[in-house]
């Protein structure tokens, strides 16, 4: 009987009884009929995602690869301070507030954004978690004629830190045919990418010089099931092969989709995101970083959780 009716049906006829249960008794009693109707089902899913505390989740494997957390980067981040981490590379696309433009993406962004001072305080901060002098940040920001002016109080944070700058260029927005994208009678403007180090230098010689200016196919935006203000996974591959090896670990402070992090683990590198969403974590980053998890024996599992930092 139970096997005609919707999931919701049957769930309501499995309260009706009096019980009560939690997401993971309802995973398990609805098995492969809820996984296909919930993203956090799919997350209970098997071993391969470990939730490690309130919003704090790891990707399973022998090596820890992964580590998402649902925190507000302007405190975490001292933490990761204290806890004295080091990144290869940090990757900072923040919600910025500026002149005709809110995160990039106007009425499409709904988010809290990071003030100037905020910023501040963050890259103070973000310095201390380079691993060597020529460990790099790289910072994106909205580079059309109405919010230069804003981005560049944004941009000039950086004197307050002892990070110099290594390179800038842009990534602009093309669509499928590969035209530039265009609002109205305009073309979209760039977004300005910005890189920065302890050295001043490019952590491989052989790129110095190199040009840092991007054009890459423009990622779905949210009508078409995108993450508003989300940036091309090959973007991102681009920037990461550009200043980092195989292993080595890449933090991203304001992680949204969770793009960097996949581009992070396609290429082998170890990846630490923040973010405050949970939604973005529950609906974007975790569904699309499941495909890196791997089923491992549960006893190799449960050594890794005893710190959600070893893995750095
Ligand atoms: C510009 S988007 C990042 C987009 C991302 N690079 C991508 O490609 O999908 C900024 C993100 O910062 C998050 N955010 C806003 N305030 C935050 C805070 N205080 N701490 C952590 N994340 C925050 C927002 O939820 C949003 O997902």
């Amino acid at each position: 009987m139970m096997q005609n009716l919707s999931l919701a049906k049957k769930i309501e006829k499995y309260i009706a009884q009096g019980k009560e249960f939690t997401l993971q008794e309802l995973y398990t009693e609805f098995g492969e009929d809820y996984k296909k109707h919930s993203i956090r089902a799919r997350v209970y899913e098997s071993n391969k995602v470990i939730r490690t505390g309130r919003g704090s989740y790891i990707l399973a494997g022998i090596d820890i690869e992964a580590v998402i957390e649902e925190v507000d980067t302007k405190e975490h981040i001292f933490r990761l301070v204290d806890a004295k981490l080091k990144y290869d590379m940090i990757f900072l696309d923040i919600p910025y507030s500026l002149a005709g433009q809110r995160g990039g993406n106007r009425a499409l962004v709904d988010y809290e954004t990071i003030s100037e001072d905020e910023f501040k305080s963050i890259i103070i901060e973000v310095e201390k978690l380079l691993k060597n002098e020529d460990s790099q940040v790289f910072f994106m920001i909205a580079g059309g004629k109405t919010s230069i002016k804003g981005a560049k109080r944004y941009i000039n944070m950086f004197s307050h830190t002892g990070l110099k700058l290594v390179n800038q260029g842009s990534y602009t927005k093309l669509t499928k045919d590969g035209k530039v994208c265009n609002m109205g009678a305009y073309k979209l403007p760039k977004e300005l990418i910005f890189s920065y180090s302890k050295s001043g230098k490019e952590r491989f010689s052989e790129m110095t010089g190199m040009s840092m200016d991007y054009s890459y196919q423009r990622p779905p935006l949210p009508r078409a099931g995108g993450y508003r203000t989300q940036k091309p996974l090959i973007l991102l591959q681009s920037l990461i092969k550009r200043a980092t090896l195989a292993g080595e670990a890449i933090l991203d402070l304001f992680a949204g989709s969770g793009v960097t992090l996949d581009a992070g683990l396609s290429l082998g590198r170890k990846v630490h995101g923040l973010e405050i969403s949970s939604d973005a974590i529950i609906n974007h980053v975790l569904p699309r970083l499941q495909r890196y998890t791997r089923n491992e024996p549960k006893g190799l599992l449960a050594t890794t959780q005893t710190s959600l930092y070893d893995f750095m």
